[in-house]
């Protein structure tokens, strides 16, 4: 059995430091990677993953798939898809949507809302979790939860943040 638990967790002072950890995070991923954010609503859940998309390539806009479950970027011929759960009644609607299929193929899965379908959710590479810091930033935290999540992890701590250009 690998050890294949790390967590990391990371202050996250504004929302440019949102996007940027979501930079961070995108190069660390792999085709067929599953990655679930947990927290609240206004977490900024869907603001990691529009930096996440921005730093791969995606130009037009990222919009939250609150309504629509699933928004797919298709970027350099890998699909990214990314979910939001929080509109379901219950854990069978995931079902329902047909949305399982999504998850058995090579394209980078991002999940908001995980919980929501969780009993019928295929497990997740890395869990994002991101909550409220006291001095309104947000403050996120990852945990692996298999050996390619892990590797991933590793590889996010090896990188360092990058700070901000000074403006022109
Ligand atoms: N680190 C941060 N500090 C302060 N505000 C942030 C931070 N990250 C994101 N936000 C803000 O939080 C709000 C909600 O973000 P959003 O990504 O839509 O949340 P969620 O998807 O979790 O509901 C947005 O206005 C966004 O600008
Ligand atoms: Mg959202």
């Amino acid at each position: 059995m690998p050890d294949d638990h790390l967590t990391v967790a990371v202050a996250l002072t504004d929302e440019a430091a949102t996007l940027d950890f979501g930079a961070r995070l995108a190069a660390c991923l792999h085709a067929g990677m599953s990655v679930w954010l947990e927290g609240d609503l206004g977490a900024g859940k869907t603001t990691l993953v529009r930096g996440l998309l921005r730093a791969v390539g995606v130009t037009g806009t990222v919009r939250s798939p609150t309504y629509t479950l699933v928004e797919v970027h298709l970027v350099s011929g890998l699909n990214f898809y990314h979910f939001d759960f929080y509109r379901f009644n219950q854990p069978e609607d995931f079902l329902d949507a047909g949305l399982d299929e999504y998850f058995q193929g090579q394209g980078v899965c991002l999940v908001e809302w995980p919980e929501r379908a969780a009993p019928y959710l295929p497990p997740a590479d890395l869990r994002i979790a991101l909550s409220l810091a006291p001095d309104h930033g947000r403050l996120v935290r990852c945990q692996t939860a298999s050996e390619r999540g892990r590797r991933c992890l590793a590889l996010l701590t090896a990188v360092p943040c990058s700070s901000s250009p000074p403006p022109a």
